[in-house]
């Protein structure tokens, strides 16, 4: 580990929100135990049953909006505020829990729960209400083709551009709270490993592509993190004392 940081890339999954009351997808109650990723997060899904899909994640917005951050998010957002570096966050969470803690710098590579998608003419819009298969697009009045602005299985991820830019200069790079299953956010530990970042991750047990950090901090991220942030602050407060 070194003494002092520039840029530092957080990536943060499903367990970053645990602790906000939010289940992950592949805990014994998650997402993905009670609901067949088939039905209702692939791109096929979609086209064949357009407003079970919407149903599925109109259901989830009360939840999603009720949700408070935690002490995980609220010390992101404290290192992105006290330390002298710049700090990314790229979250494949499609809550929206880094923007309520005031954290900036966000990068949604798997969409998020607030927003909608034309699949006409590409206009993105930002709503906490209902969309259906009757919802017209409000840019090009085309019915029928706002489709949750969430990463199916299947298609691309967003902002990828910006992330592998952040990968390739970050010279810290913390995973907190994902399973490193899912690709290619799974990957990314690598590249930033390969373009040589310091890895930590923060999880509650061993991952499975944990060979490529090189610290593993086990616990729950609204207690670790915290104590995390404060170390690294304390260690850039200490060096500009002396
Ligand atoms: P998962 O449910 O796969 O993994 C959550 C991870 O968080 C697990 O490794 C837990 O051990 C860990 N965890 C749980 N509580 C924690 C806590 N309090 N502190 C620290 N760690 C904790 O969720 P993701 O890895 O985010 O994609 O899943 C990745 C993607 O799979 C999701 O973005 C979603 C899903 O399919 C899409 O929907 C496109």
């Amino acid at each position: 580990m070194k003494e002092k940081y520039n840029n530092i890339l957080i990536l943060t999954g499903a367990g970053i929100s645990a602790e906000s009351g939010l289940a992950t997808f592949r805990s014994e109650n998650g997402l993905w135990n009670n609901h067949r990723v088939e039905d209702v997060a692939t791109i096929e899904a979609y086209h064949k049953n357009p407003d079970y899909v919407h149903d599925f994640y109109n259901n989830m917005k009360p939840e999603l909006w009720n949700a408070r951050p935690n002490n995980a998010h609220l010390a992101i957002t404290k290192l992105q505020q006290e330390y002298p570096a710049e700090v990314h966050i790229i979250t494949q969470n499609i809550d929206t829990l880094h923007e309520k803690a005031k954290s900036k710098n966000v990068h949604h590579i798997h969409g998020q729960i607030n927003q909608a998608v034309c699949l006409h003419c590409g206009k993105v819009i930002e709503t906490w209400g209902d969309v259906s298969s009757e919802t017209v697009c409000e840019s090009c009045g085309v019915m029928g083709m706002m489709k949750p602005n969430i990463v199916f299985f299947g298609e691309d991820l967003l902002c990828m551009n910006k992330v592998e830019e952040l990968l390739r200069k970050a010279d810290l790079f913390l995973s907190v709270g994902t399973s490193g299953v899912v690709f290619p956010a799974a990957s990314f530990v690598q590249t930033a490993k390969y373009y040589g970042a310091d890895t930590v991750e923060f999880n509650l047990e061993a991952t499975s592509n944990n060979f490529y950090f090189d610290r593993h901090i086990m616990g729950k991220a609204g207690e670790t993190l915290p104590k995390f942030v404060e170390d690294l602050l304390n260690q850039v407060h200490y060096k500009s004392s002396l």
